[in-house]
């Protein structure tokens, strides 16, 4: 008999341990784990103490000794350069074991930490993947990102090595990487032995003698090796993502827990089974290109989509239309603005009526809030459930969502679901109450936290325990707000935090400050994210200018921008800044960013009893007004 959703969850909750060592059954282990779950160092928890695998192993030559060798595993699919290519599991292992020779030949060890800034080709996937074969910890970086943020991210990781390619494709534009890690390596005091370069035909990269190595000579020349036996609870790797400060967190993922919850994610979250195309319309530098573009699908056995494009202008808004019949995919996911966008283009949906999507059972969307209109286009366009899910980057996986491969619930728009098995979900108030059903408060997850999930900060144990687990004991805070209903669905709100979510992007309002605040005539500032019909919200700053500037403001305003886009990166979308006479502040001196988001997207709001001075929100709202907003 079946279970059910409500059966499982309870299992999972009744005996994690029993619930996640079956599902890590699934795996090949070199040596099976001591103890599923150790608690001895709460609230640092390890899963699968004392077990012995390779998470390369069980990706790719697990498959190819298995009976996959000649199914495709990756399908590159690059609208900008008009190439599809595929790779066979056979074809993976060679370019990942020759690759992982590449960096033996560097004196790359286990525990070794590699930085790969890459743009959407397989090569990123097989550097993920030569590293995780070696034991080398990667860190990757998304290429919207600026050489400041690159250098920090040196700085922390403090790689080795570090891979990339001589240039990213943006729609019609070339970006070229090689001066920005240049420039990064130039502002970091670590500096990495060598950096190895995939040279692309769009733009030659200029190297550097001694420093610089050519990948594909390099991958020539290299022996071919085999993976390394590994501890579960050992590194795999780093994924820097935005704090409430400049610094950013590097997220810290392990071997073992985290692929039983990859594979264990794939059939029962997303219901696919192995053989069957899987896309992740996404970027390899987020969390989401990890998971599930390279580990969760090649775990599973699925062949994974590697897509260099848009949904849109790349070359029309059928773009999405086309790679899911072209390459057959069974199930998709991506984030809520790229649907947005295709409605922009296309309202009628007219695109999708030219191609067969005969095979596409299922679209998860996550990122960022799915907004009901878009989630109820998407449905009437498609005409397959169309799931919303809500997870971060420091999960790695889903923490609510319908689990098509469990049972699919009823969809309520708006809702991510219930809590995925493994996780239990609370409410909590500023006491560390649980709240009554449908009362707002911060979502939180009762510790400790199911497999795949970070379990600490890298190198810095003291902030991880700072930024999740201190604000009210025994839970992780995810720094979300929202409710659960009397069916057990969560609503997830909004942020508690200066975290907003641009595109899907995750970015940090304090971030943006600081870059801000070091404009020589800025003397204050603050950002809150506005609301946008494309991308979900986007930055907008409003800044005091030191007394006595007397240049001209748009001036300013353009130097403010560029400012933020050479220290962040593009991605940032920051492109309004307005100045103003003062900022509203408590008695306290706090600035009042949510008082100021809610004027400027014309919501209401209560006047804050500590305000200083009622009538600067009046200030504010000419000056919003100004620009367009209020
Ligand atoms: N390298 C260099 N620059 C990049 C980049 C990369 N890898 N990715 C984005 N950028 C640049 C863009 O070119 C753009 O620059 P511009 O300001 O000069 O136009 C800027 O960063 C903002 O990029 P983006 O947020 O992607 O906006 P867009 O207007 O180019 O496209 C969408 C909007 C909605 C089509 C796009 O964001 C999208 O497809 N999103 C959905 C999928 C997704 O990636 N989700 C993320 C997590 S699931
Ligand atoms: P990231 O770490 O970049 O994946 O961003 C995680 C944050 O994005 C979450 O903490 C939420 O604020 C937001 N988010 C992601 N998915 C959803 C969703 N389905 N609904 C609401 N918010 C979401």
């Amino acid at each position: 008999m079946e279970i059910g959703y409500r059966g499982i969850y309870k299992l999972s909750m009744d005996d994690p341990q029993g619930f996640w060592a079956n599902a890590a059954e699934e795996l090949v282990w070199e040596k099976k784990w001591d103890q599923v779950l150790d608690d001895s160092t709460a609230p640092f928890y390890h899963w699968f103490n004392g077990g012995r695998l390779n998470t390369c192993y069980n990706a790719v030559d697990r498959h190819v000794n298995e009976g996959r060798a000649e199914q495709v595993a990756v399908i590159y699919d690059s609208p900008v350069t008009d190439t599809r290519q595929t790779y066979t599991f056979l074809e993976l292992q060679d370019e990942v074991a020759r690759l992982a020779g590449v960096l033996k030949s560097q004196s790359i060890e286990k525990g070794d930490r590699v930085l790969i800034y890459m743009p959407m080709i397989p090569q990123a996937i097989f550097a993920m993947l030569a590293c995780a074969r070696i034991g080398a910890v990667h860190s990757v970086v998304f290429g919207g990102f600026a050489a400041a943020e690159l250098a920090t991210r040196i700085e922390d990781a403090q790689p080795k090595i570090v891979l990339s390619a001589s240039c990213g494709i943006e729609v019609t534009r070339v970006i070229e990487y090689k001066p920005l890690l240049d420039q990064a390596i130039n502002l970091s005091s670590h500096k990495p032995a060598h950096t190895i370069i995939f040279q692309r035909p769009q733009a030659a990269a200029s190297m550097q003698d001694g420093r610089d190595l050519d990948w594909i000579s390099a991958c020539e020349q290299a022996e071919p090796v085999d993976c390394v036996s590994l501890a579960a609870t050992d590194p795999l790797y780093i994924l820097y993502t935005s704090g409430t400060t400049g610094v950013p967190k590097g997220v810290v993922r392990d071997n073992g827990g985290h692929a039983v919850a990859m594979l264990w994610s794939m059939r029962n979250v997303y219901n696919v089974k192995p053989g069957e195309v899987f896309w992740a319309a996404s970027d390899v530098g987020w969390v989401v290109g990890h998971s599930y573009i390279v580990y969760g699908p090649l775990l599973n056995g699925n062949t994974t989509v590697l897509y260099e494009g848009k949904p849109v202008f790349t070359p029309d808004a059928g773009a999405f239309w086309r790679v899911i019949e072209e390459h057959k995919v069974s199930v998709m996911f991506t984030a809520p603005t790229a649907f947005r966008a295709i409605k922009k283009e296309d309202p009628k949906g007219e695109y999708c009526k030219k191609y067969n999507l005969k095979n596409f059972r299922a679209l998860f969307l996550a990122g960022e809030r799915c907004d009901p209109p878009t989630l109820s286009w998407a449905e009437e366009l498609l005409n397959v459930p169309v799931i919303d899910h809500w997870w971060q980057t420091e999960t790695a996986w889903a923490i609510a969502a319908n689990c098509l491969g469990i049972e699919a619930l009823p969809v309520k728009p708006g809702s991510p679901s219930c809590a995925v098995p493994g996780y239990q979900v609370d409410i909590l108030n500023d006491k560390g109450e649980v709240v009554a059903e449908d009362e707002i408060g911060s979502i939180m997850i009762k510790l400790p936290m199911p497999p795949g999930c970070l379990p600490t900060l890298w190198n810095d144990d003291e902030r991880f325990v700072k930024s999740y687990l201190s604000t009210h004991p025994g839970y992780y805070l995810t720094g979300d707000a929202g409710y659960k209903d009397e069916d057990g669905y969560i609503w997830v709100m909004s942020r508690i935090d200066d975290i907003i979510n641009v595109a899907g992007h995750r970015l940090s309002t304090g971030a943006i400050e600081e870059v801000i605040a070091a404009h020589p005539d800025v003397a204050e500032c603050a950002v809150i994210g506005v609301a946008d019909e494309l991308k979900g919200e986007v930055p907008l700053g409003l800044m005091v200018l030191k007394s006595g500037v007397e240049r001209d403001m748009s001036v300013i305003a353009g130097e403010v921008i560029a400012l933020v886009r050479e220290k962040i990166g593009a991605v940032c979308s920051f492109k309004k800044v307005v100045s103003v006479a003062i900022l509203p502040k408590t008695r306290s001196g706090k600035i009042l960013r949510g008082t100021m988001k809610k004027i400027a997207d014309c919501e209401s709001y209560k006047m804050p009893a500590t305000i200083d001075d009622p009538a600067i929100l009046d200030e504010i709202k000419i000056a919003l007004k100004s620009i367009g907003y209020a």
